[in-house]
C-alpha cells in the first residue's frame, strides 16, 4: 500500500440539453451554490486542490465561473464525443506514476468520503476503482456486469443494454479512481462503436481488465450517486443537500419546527439554541448568533445576526443586527445597515445604509435611509429620512436619545443633535441644537361655526 499523489478530473463538457436552460448545467445553483462547486469541494475534500475540469459546451461561462481555482481542458466535439473523449482531452494533465479521480460536475451529493474510499482501493494495488450504488429503479445508468466470482468484468450502458442486463440494479455512478499510466495505456484503445457512437470511459474497466488488470468496485448510498440531468432532478438533489446541511445544523444545536420547509445555504452559520420557524429562507454568507428566534417567512442574504435577536417575516439584505434587538414582522432591511444591540425595528420599517446605535426605537411605518443614528433614540410612526432630491442621496445625523415625533420629514442634509425633541408632522430642513424642540409645521386655526355658515349657504 503506497498513499501516491493524486490529481482530479470533473467531467462539465456536456451540454445537458434536458434542462431547457441557456445556463450550463453545472452552473446551476443548489442550496445557493453552483453544481460544479460540490465537485470542487470534493475533489479537495479528497486531497486535490485544483482538479481539471473539462469544457466544452459554454465553455467561457464554465471558466469564468471556476477562475483561479481549477485548470481547464478543452474537449473539442468535432474529434468525438463521450465521458472517454473527454478525459482524452484531458490527457496533457495526467503525468507521473501516480492516481486520478475522475468525476462528473453534475452529481453534487457526491462526497469526498466517496473518493477517498476509491483512492485507497488504488494505493492498496488496484489497476482502478469505480463507485457503484444498487438503484431500486436502476434506468438511465450504466450497469455493472460481475463475473461468477463477483469480481467486476464490464460496464454495460443502458442503450446497449440485453433486457437481461437491463435487470441488473447495480449502476455505475461515473465515479473513479485510476493509476495514471493503466488509464494512458487504455484511453487509446477506446472504441465509439456503441449505440450512441461514442467514446465511454465505463469501456476502460472492460480494457484493463482484459489486461489482467484488478477494478475495485465500492459501493455506496444510492443519493450519493444521483446525477442532475433535468430540473425534477435538481429539486431533487437540492431537497436532498438540504437535508444535509439541515441534519447538521440541528445536530449542532438549532431548533428547527420543520426542517422540510427551512431552506439554509450551504456555508450559512447558525448558533445553538436559535430556533427556525417554517418558511425561512438563509441565503450567502449570513450568520446568526445563539439563541436567537427567526420566525416564520424570514430571509436572510448576507445578514449578521446577534445573539438572542429576533426576527419575524422581514428580509435582511447585507446588514447587520446586534444581540436582543428584534426586528419585523415585515420589516425591510437593505445593504449597508447596521442595527445595534436591544433595538427594536418593527412593522413595514425600510433601513438602508444606515446605522442605528444600541437601545433605539423604530417601531412602525418609518423610512431610514442614509442616516447615522445614535443610541436611545423613539423615531415615531411615519417618520421618512428625504435622502434623495432626485439627483443627488445626502445623509442625516440624529444624536443619542432624540425624540422624533410621528409624521416627521427629516430632508438631508440635516442634524438633530443629542437629546432634541421634533415635533410631530414637522418638516426639518435645519439642524436641531442638542436639547432644543424643532415645531416645523404650520400653526392651527380653528374657525369656529364654519361648517354651519357652509350650509347655509349650500356650499355643503
Ligand atoms: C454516465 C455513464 C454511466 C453512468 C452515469 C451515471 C458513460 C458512458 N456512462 O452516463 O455508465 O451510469 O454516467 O450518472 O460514461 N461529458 C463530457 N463530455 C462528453 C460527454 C459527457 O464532459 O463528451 C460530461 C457531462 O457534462 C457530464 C458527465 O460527463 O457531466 C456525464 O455525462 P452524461 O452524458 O450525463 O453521462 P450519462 O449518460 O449520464
Ligand atoms: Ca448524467
Amino acid at each position: 500500500m503506497r498513499n501516491m499523489e493524486s490529481t482530479a478530473i470533473i467531467l462539465a463538457a456536456g451540454e445537458g440539453t434536458r434542462m431547457k436552460s441557456s445556463l450550463h448545467k453545472v452552473l446551476h445553483k443548489l442550496c445557493g451554490v453552483e453544481m460544479v462547486d460540490y465537485a470542487l469541494a470534493a475533489a479537495q475534500a479528497a486531497g486535490v486542490e485544483r482538479p481539471v475540469v473539462v469544457v466544452g459546451h459554454a465553455a467561457e461561462a464554465v471558466r469564468e465561473h471556476l477562475a483561479g481555482r481549477a485548470d481547464f481542458a478543452l474537449q473539442d466535439k468535432s474529434t468525438g464525443w463521450g465521458t472517454g473523449h473527454a478525459v482524452m482531452s484531458a490527457q496533457a494533465h495526467l503525468q507521473g506514476e501516480g492516481k486520478v479521480y475522475i468525476l462528473a460536475g453534475d452529481m453534487p451529493l457526491l462526497t469526498g468520503e466517496d473518493l477517498l474510499a476509491l483512492g485507497r482501493a488504488v494505493d492498496a494495488g488496484a489497476a482502478g476503482a469505480m463507485l457503484t450504488a444498487v438503484l431500486a429503479d436502476p434506468t438511465g445508468y450504466g450497469r455493472v456486469l460481475r463475473d461468477a466470482q463477483g469480481t467486476v468484468e464490464r460496464i454495460v450502458e443502458q442503450k446497449d443494454c440485453t433486457p437481461a442486463q437491463a435487470q441488473v440494479r447495480e449502476v455505475n455512478a461515473s465515479v473513479y479512481c485510476f493509476r495514471i499510466p493503466a488509464l494512458l495505456s487504455a484511453l487509446p484503445r477506446l472504441k465509439n462503436d456503441n449505440a450512441q457512437g461514442e467514446y465511454y470511459l465505463t469501456d476502460v474497466v472492460a480494457i484493463l481488465r482484459g489486461d489482467g488488470e484488478r477494478i475495485a468496485a465500492v459501493e455506496t448510498a444510492a443519493e450519493h450517486c444521483m446525477g442532475v440531468n433535468d430540473r425534477v432532478q435538481l429539486a431533487q438533489a437540492e431537497a436532498a443537500l438540504r437535508r444535509r446541511i439541515n441534519g447538521a445544523l440541528m445536530r449542532g444545536g438549532v431548533t428547527m419546527i420543520d426542517p422540510e420547509r427551512t431552506y439554509v445555504d450551504a456555508g450559512v452559520k447558525i448558533g445553538r439554541d436559535t430556533v427556525v420557524y417554517p418558511g425561512c429562507v438563509l441565503q450567502g454568507a449570513t450568520r446568526v448568533g445563539e439563541g436567537c428566534t427567526l420566525l416564520p417567512n424570514c430571509r436572510l442574504l448576507d445578514a449578521v445576526v446577534g445573539d438572542k435577536a429576533t426576527v419575524e417575516s422581514s428580509v435582511l439584505l447585507s446588514c447587520a443586527v446586534g444581540a436582543g434587538t428584534t426586528v419585523g414582522p415585515n420589516a425591510y432591511l437593505r445593504p449597508g445597515t447596521r442595527v445595534g444591540a436591544h433595538c427594536r425595528i418593527g412593522d413595514f420599517v425600510e433601513i438602508k445604509n444606515s446605522t442605528i446605535g444600541d437601545g433605539t426605537k423604530v417601531s412602525h411605518l418609518t423610512y431610514v435611509g442614509d442616516a447615522d443614528l445614535g443610541e436611545g433614540i423613539n423615531l415615531g410612526c411615519g417618520v421618512v429620512f428625504s435622502n434623495y432630491d432626485g439627483k443627488s442621496k445626502y445623509r442625516c445625523t440624529v444624536g443619542d436619545r432624540a425624540f422624533i415625533g410621528c409624521n416627521v420629514n427629516l430632508v438631508a442634509p440635516v442634524a438633530v443633535e443629542a437629546d432634541a425633541y421634533v415635533a410631530a408632522g414637522s418638516t426639518v430642513t435645519k439642524d436641531v441644537p442638542a436639547g432644543a424642540l424643532a415645531i416645523a409645521r404650520s400653526r392651527q386655526a380653528n374657525l369656529a361655526g364654519w361648517v354651519a355658515a357652509r350650509k347655509a349657504e349650500g356650499k355643503l
